[in-house]
C-alpha cells in the first residue's frame, strides 16, 4: 500500500475514505482533521486555557500532544483512583503519563489528584464502603471523575475540559442509549457540551471523529507509549459488547461508525431531542462544595464522601 500524497510506503489506510498515508502524512492529517474539527463543533481558541483530562491511554496522550503541537494552551489533569494498588493499574497509567512528559520538554504542566490523600478513600474503598458500585465502582467512578475533573478546571481558571474520548467510544454510547431510548442522555450526548451553569466547566472531545485504530496508529508513529490494558473493572462492561458489534459491522462495511455517529449529530442539531434537554430540573449550587447540581442542596459526589466517612467510622 502506497501513500495517496507522496507515493512511499503508507503506514495506514482508511478504508472509509478510500486512503493511505505515509507517516509523516499520516502524522499531518491528523493534526488537520483535529484543528478542523475543534473549528466545525466551536470547541475553543488560541486565547483559551485548555485541560485535557489524560487517564495514561493512547487517546488522551495522542490528544494531549496534537494540542501542544497545535500551539493550544494545554495542561494535563490525571485522576490517580488508586486502582490495584502498589504498582497496579492506576500507578502504571502514571508512570506512562510521567514517561510521555519526560520525552517532551514542552512548558505543558500536569496536575495530578490522588483521591487517597485528597478524599481518604481509593475508588475500590469508596465504592465497597457505599455499596453504590455493588461488585464494580464503575458508576461511582464516573461521579468521581466528572467532579474532580470540573473542581481542577474551574479552580485552575481552565476555559474548557477536553477528554479523548473516540468514535468507537462514542458510538458505542450512543448505541447504548439508542437501544435502551434514553433520551435526555441522547440529548446530551455532543461533541461540545456547553457550560450550562456557573461553576461548570464546557466539555469538548476533539477526538471524537476518529476511529481507535487512527489514534493507536498515530501514536504508534509518534513513539508514545501508553498502558495498553483496560481498567480491571470494565471487563464484561455493556460498551466492550457494543464495541464488538459495531466493530463487526464496520468490518462489512467501512464507515458505518462515522455514518451513525455524524447522522445522529444531524438528527440532534435539527432538534430531535430538544424536548428532552429542556425536561432537566434546574441546577443550584451545592451547599458544601458549591458546584451546580440537579439533586438538591448536596451534590451527590458530596453525598457519597458522607456515606463512606459515615459507614468507616461505624466498621
Ligand atoms: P474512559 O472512560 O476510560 O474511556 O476514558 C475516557 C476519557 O476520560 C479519556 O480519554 C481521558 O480523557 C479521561 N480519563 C479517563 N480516566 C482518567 C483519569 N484517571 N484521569 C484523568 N482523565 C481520565
Ligand atoms: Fe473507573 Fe475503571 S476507570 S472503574
Ligand atoms: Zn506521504
Ligand atoms: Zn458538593
Amino acid at each position: 500500500m502506497r501513500c495517496k500524497k507522496c507515493g512511499r510506503a503508507a503506514v495506514i489506510n482508511m478504508r472509509q475514505y478510500k486512503l493511505a498515508l505515509c507517516e509523516t502524512h499520516y502524522v499531518g492529517w491528523i493534526q488537520a482533521q483535529t484543528e478542523r474539527y475543534i473549528h466545525e463543533y466551536q470547541m475553543f481558541s488560541r486565547d483559551e486555557r485548555v485541560l485535557v483530562a489524560v487517564s495514561g491511554g493512547k487517546d488522551s496522550l495522542a490528544l494531549w500532544e496534537v494540542l501542544l503541537d497545535l500551539q493550544y494552551q494545554v495542561d494535563g489533569l490525571y485522576i490517580d483512583l488508586g486502582i490495584g494498588g502498589d504498582a497496579g493499574y492506576s500507578d502504571q497509567s502514571l508512570g506512562k503519563i510521567r514517561q510521555f512528559l519526560a520525552g517532551r520538554p514542552t512548558a505543558a504542566r500536569l496536575h495530578v489528584i490522588d483521591l487517597e490523600e485528597e478524599y481518604g478513600a481509593t475508588i475500590t474503598e469508596a465504592a465497597r464502603l457505599t455499596r453504590r458500585g455493588k461488585a464494580k465502582p464503575c458508576s461511582v467512578c464516573g461521579l468521581i471523575k466528572r467532579h474532580v475533573m470540573n473542581r481542577v478546571a474551574r479552580q485552575g481558571g481552565y476555559d474548557v475540559l477536553a477528554t479523548g474520548h473516540n468514535l468507537d467510544d462514542e458510538a458505542a454510547v450512543l448505541f447504548g442509549n439508542t437501544m435502551q431510548w434514553q433520551i435526555g442522555y441522547l440529548a446530551r450526548q455532543a461533541p461540545v457540551l456547553p457550560a450550562s451553569a456557573e461553576g461548570l466547566a464546557r466539555k469538548v472531545k476533539p477526538f471524537c471523529r476518529f476511529h481507535e485504530r487512527e489514534t493507536a496508529a498515530y501514536a504508534l508513529v509518534r513513539g508514545i507509549d501508553y498502558l495498553y490494558e483496560e481498567c480491571p473493572y470494565a471487563v464484561g462492561a455493556s460498551s466492550i459488547r457494543y464495541k464488538i458489534v459495531l466493530s463487526e459491522m464496520e468490518r462489512n462495511s467501512p464507515g458505518t461508525k462515522l455514518q451513525f455517529y455524524l447522522g445522529f449529530l444531524r438528527a440532534r442539531k435539527a432538534g430531535a431531542f430538544e424536548g428532552a434537554a429542556e425536561t432537566r430540573p434546574e441546577m443550584r449550587p451545592c451547599r458544601m462544595c458549591g458546584q451546580p447540581t440537579t439533586a438538591g442542596d448536596q451534590c451527590a459526589f458530596c453525598r457519597l464522601w458522607e456515606t463512606v466517612d459515615a459507614r468507616r467510622s461505624s466498621q
